[in-house]
This record gives C-alpha cells, structure tokens and sequence, in this order.
C-alpha cells in the first residue's frame, strides 16, 4: 500500500516524479507529498487528499532541483491529515523520508529517540526512521541507513535522500521497490508503472539490500555490507497500457480488457486438445492442493478446489492466506499449495507462500505481475499476462485466474494419463469471444443498476462453482458503491439470511446450467414467496429461471465448469454502474488499496 518514487537526474525532479506518483495512486491515495533537493537545502510540500490536492499547492512551484522523492499514502499509523503525510524529516531538516510498510517497534523507538531530545511533527510509524537516520549520519547516506535499519522491526520500502549528498538511497523488506535505469538519470519506485514512461530497464531490489542511487548509476549492498550483482530486467508493460483510452474508469477499461487477458493467458498453452505449462513441477505426483489468496483471488482459490477435484481428482483445499499463515497448517512435500496473487506482493498471501515452503510443500504461484516477489520466491508460477490491473477492484484478473486454474487442473489430469474432454478444450478457447458477445450489450444491465441505485442491502447466492461468483459479485458491489451486499451459498439461505428478504431486499441469484440448476430454482421460489425482488445471472434459453426472475441477465451457454468466467462479467458491470450512477470515485474507492502490503 502506499506508492514511493523518487529521481535523481538532469531535469527538474518535482514534475517528474508527481507525473509517476499518479501511476502509483492506486496504492493509497488519502494523501501525499513530495521533497526536493535544491542545492543544499531540502523543500517539502505535503498535503491531505489525492495528489491533486498536492498539485494545487502554490508552494510547488518553489521545489526546484534534480533530486527529489515522493508519497502517496494509505494510512495505517495516524489520520490522513497533511501533518502525517510523508515524506517525513529530522529535526535539522537535511534528510527526508518516503516509507511504505509498518515499523512495528516505533512506540518504544519514539520513546527513546524523543527522551534523546528529536521532535516529532506526526502520529506516524515512518516518522522514526527519519530521525533513526539522522542519529546515525556520519557523512554518507547509505551507511547511515544501514545502521538504523539493523533497529527497525517491521516492513518497508524506503528512499532517503539528505542536503549533502547528490543520490537516493533505497532499502526494501517485503515492500516492493524497483530501480528504474535511464540515460543519465535514475528512478526508484514501488512498481514499474511509475517509471514505464521514461525506461524499461529496471532492476527488482531483494529484501535487506540497501541501494545508493546517483545520476549516473547505482550499487547495490546487503545489510550485512556485502556488495550485490543485480541483473537488470527488461520492462514488459507499455505506457499504453497503464492509460484509459477514452474509458470514462479504468474498471471499465479492465472489464472490456477480458477477451484480450483472456486471449493472453491461453496464448500458446492451449494446442491441439492439449495444455501446455511450463516449468514442469511433476504435477502428477501430488496428493493433495491448497489454494490460498485473499479477496478476489480468494473467490479463484475456492473455484480452483471445485476444478481439482473435478477434473483432476485430486484432493483439494482452499484458505484464506491470513488465516493459512498464522496456523500449524500439516503439509508436507507430497502437497502442492498455489497461492494465486495478481499483483504479487499482498503480504498476508506472501507470508502463506513462506509458511507453506518452510513446512516443505511445493509451491506454484498464479500471479499477473511479472517480476513481484511471489512471482520470484514460487517453485513455478503460471503468469496471467493480463497485463496492467490499474482499477482497485479486480476484474481482468479474477477471469484470468479462473482460466489459468482451468488449465492448471486440466495439465495435472494429463500428467495423470487421464484424457481431456475436448469439448471443455473449445469452450475454453471460445471464451474470448463469449465474453466480447456479452459487452455488446449493455442496457439491461445499465437499466438494473439505475433502478437498484438507491437500496441499502444486496445478497448474492450461488451454488457449487458459482457460489464463489456470488462471493465476487458482492465484494465488487460493497468495495466500489459502499453498498451492503453479502454472497452466500444458495442452499444456506434458508438457515438463517432468508430472514432478511422482503421486497426492498434484492437478491441476486446466479443460476448455472449445472447439476444444481432445479435447486437454485427452488431458492429463487423461496425468495419470490417472501416478496424479495429477484435479479437473475442465467443462461441464454433458461426459460425456468427467466419466469421466476424479476430481471434477467443472460449469459452465452457454455460448459459449467467455464461458466463462474461469463457469469461474473455481469456483476462486474452492475457494480460498476451502480457505483457510477451514485457519482462515486469508481477507480479509488474509500479506505481501499490496490496492493495490500501489510498485515
Ligand atoms: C477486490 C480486490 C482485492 C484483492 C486482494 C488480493 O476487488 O481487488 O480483494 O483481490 O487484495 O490482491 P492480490 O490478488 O493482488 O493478492
């Protein structure tokens, strides 16, 4: 959470690195700053808000200089106020500080640093390391950050620049930061977006090492002094990508995106009735899957379990990787556990990844970014290619990770000797399509959400493979229009939530063309019989579930272990135009972030 950049260079810093910052709003955008390098003085501009608010500041135009570093926040430690935005700095005013993370020891080290006579100017966690660094300064930078960081517990991403000296240091534990490379200048940033406009060579810092940045290079040291070789790589995202191409929202951009991710992703491991992965891990001699993620791709991990099992049959379980982390979870090497991630850094679902490895499980990551830490610290990985998720609620990604999970089971049941159905194989390739049919045409569910605007409370229900669809339908209803909406599976209703239902109650069933398709049916009854109002993902001819419904969304016919893919399209959408009918900030929603490195 939180986005940190910083430039050191030939041309002015201060727009530069604002012009990143918004590639990093994404990561926290409750308030930002900046701190420039001007000869031999430091000039800090903060502000509460977006970095629009930043930009309004008049002061602004005073930061001159080519070294700069800057923040855009999402708060864990003190309100988003403008006092606790960073970047934070010693008492003399010579370093400043950009963190992203927590520093869990900070009480007692503020303790003590303020019993030694430093000032504090906010209620934050990163404001320590400012004044850890000036404690230690003796006359270069690096060293001195070195010998702070050997007294901080916790989590960061840093740049650190000081009056005296022309670079940027940078220091990463579990948050991520990158080292842009361009012609005369240099970048470090929490995500490659930030830099993409200026280079595509970067280098991926590793915990604990420490790197000291100058215009015309950098190096790069462990903690414990040791001087690094760092291989440099190169870029895969485009500037075009990062941008909305005349997308009012970039979920909305995302959500038309999912025909081209999906294309992506089955690009050469899709041939002749056969799936192609590699590396190859021995698939086949697994007893058992674990798959864990968090939020939306906590719904894939629960989708993955049903396409084990089915295709491959294999034992399989999913967790939540906060909760997996933090047990004594029994796996040995004959388990293989999948931790599915777009963007590759959530902490809680990295921490899983270390505790399964740890108690000597295989790992696989299903993972977008390319290069983020749970893409490097995997045994294997299988890469979506979705490109740039930009939109804090996960579209392209959830689809994407349903696809890849497809193929993944699918391989395990070829290692196993076991043959595929070659009609599930068309329908897979078909889905690109099916999905562009779907974004045709738009009105129903536009005429949905105007209508449903205004209510307070939404439930979802699903069955089997599309109880996690409902799972996904809701969090995308709550997280971008503040809308309670819970999903549960269909047959639990009547055990307690069918209490709720009257008609200022919408319920939203998913209705799939599966094995369960009578039973939700029944559950549609039961909620028509209570007055509640109905709205209905099913397929194209399902007349049954057509009648019950109060409205219909229908989705192209497909197979139904395919179908959480075409069904969840829609409740994307109707999140989207419901939270764009209520005016609300679609792409930032409130108290969230996009890549969630604490705990
Ligand atoms: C919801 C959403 C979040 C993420 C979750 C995990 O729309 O985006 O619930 O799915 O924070 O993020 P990743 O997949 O990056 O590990």
């Amino acid at each position: 959470m939180c986005g940190i950049i910083g430039y050191i260079g030939k041309r002015e810093a201060a727009p530069l690195i604002l012009r990143g910052l918004h590639r990093l709003e994404y990561r926290g955008y409750d308030s930002a700053g900046i701190a420039i390098v001007s000869g031999e003085k430091l000039f800090a501009v903060k502000s509460a808000g977006m970095i629009t608010a930043l930009e309004a500041r008049p002061e602004l135009k005073r930061l001159i200089g080519n070294i700069g570093i800057a923040h855009t926040r999402w708060a864990t430690h003190g309100e988003p106020t403008e006092q606790n935005a960073h970047p934070h700095l010693d008492c003399k005013g010579e370093i400043a500080v950009v963190h992203n993370g927590i520093i869990e020891n900070y009480m007692e080290l503020r303790e003590a640093l303020q019993k030694r006579g430093h000032t504090f100017n906010s209620e934050t966690d990163s404001e320590v390391i400012a004044h850890l660094i000036e404690e230690s300064y003796e006359g270069v930078l690096e060293d001195a950050v070195a010998r702070a960081l050997k007294l901080l517990e916790g989590t960061f991403g840093l740049a650190v620049v000081h009056t005296g000296e022309r670079k940027v240091v940078a220091v990463r534990r579990s948050s991520p930061l990158i080292i842009g490379i361009g012609q005369d200048e240099m970048f470090v940033a929490s995500d490659v977006a930030a830099v993409v406009e200026h280079t595509s060579r970067v280098v991926h810092l590793d915990d604990d090492e420490i790197a000291c940045i100058r215009q015309d290079g950098f190096s790069v040291m462990r903690l414990s002094g040791e001087m690094v070789e760092k291989r440099v790589d190169k870029v895969e995202m485009s500037l075009s990508q990062i941008e909305k191409k005349g997308f009012k929202h970039f979920m909305l951009k995302e959500i038309f995106e999912q025909p081209a991710s999906i294309t992506n992703l089955l690009r050469g491991r899709l041939k002749d009735g056969k799936i192609t992965l590699t590396p190859n891990l021995g698939l086949a001699r697994f007893e058992r899957v674990i798959f864990v993620g968090c939020g939306t791709s906590w719904h894939s991990a629960i989708i993955g379990r049903y396409l084990a099992e089915n295709l491959a049959g294999i034992r399989a379980e999913f967790e939540y990787a906060s909760e997996f982390r933090y047990r004594k979870p029994i796996v040995t090497n004959r388990d293989l556990v999948v931790v599915i991630s777009q963007s590759g850094e959530t902490a809680d679902t990295l921490g899983a990844l270390r505790e399964a490895k740890k108690r000597g499980a295989r790992t696989l990551g299903i993972v977008n970014v390319v290069g983020s830490t749970i893409s490097r610290e995997v045994d294997g990985g299988i890469y979506l290619h979705a490109g740039p998720e930009i939109g804090v609620a996960s579209t392209k990604a959830f689809t994407s990770q349903v696809m890849a999970l497809l193929l993944l089971t699918l391989y395990i049941r070829q290692e196993r000797g076991l043959e595929n159905d070659p009609e599930l194989i068309r329908e897979a390739a078909a889905m690109p399509a099916k999905i562009n049919a779907m974004l045709d045409n738009l009105d129903v569910i536009k005429n949905i959400a105007r209508e449903f605007a205004s209510y307070k409370n939404f439930i979802y229900l699903g069955r089997g493979i599309n109880y996690p669809v409902a799972l996904e339908g809701a969090l995308k209803l709550k997280e971008i229009s503040y809308i309670h909406a819970e999903g549960y599976p269909a047959g639990e209703m009547k055990h307690g939530p069918i209490a709720l239902i009257d008609d200022g109650f919408p319920v939203v069933f998913i209705v799939g063309n599966d094995a369960q398709h009578e039973k939700v049916l029944g559950n549609m009854q039961e909620v028509k019989a209570r007055k509640g109002r109905i709205i209905a993902v099913c397929s194209e001819g399902d007349t049954d579930a057509a009648r019950v419904a109060d409205y219909c969304i229908t989705v192209p016919q497909t197979s139904p272990l395919l179908s959480p893919i075409l069904n969840v399209v829609p409740l994307q959408l109707l999140a989207y135009y419901v939270a764009d009918a209520k005016g609300l900030d679609v792409d930032r929603p409130r108290n969230l972030a996009k890549s969630v490195t604490v705990e």
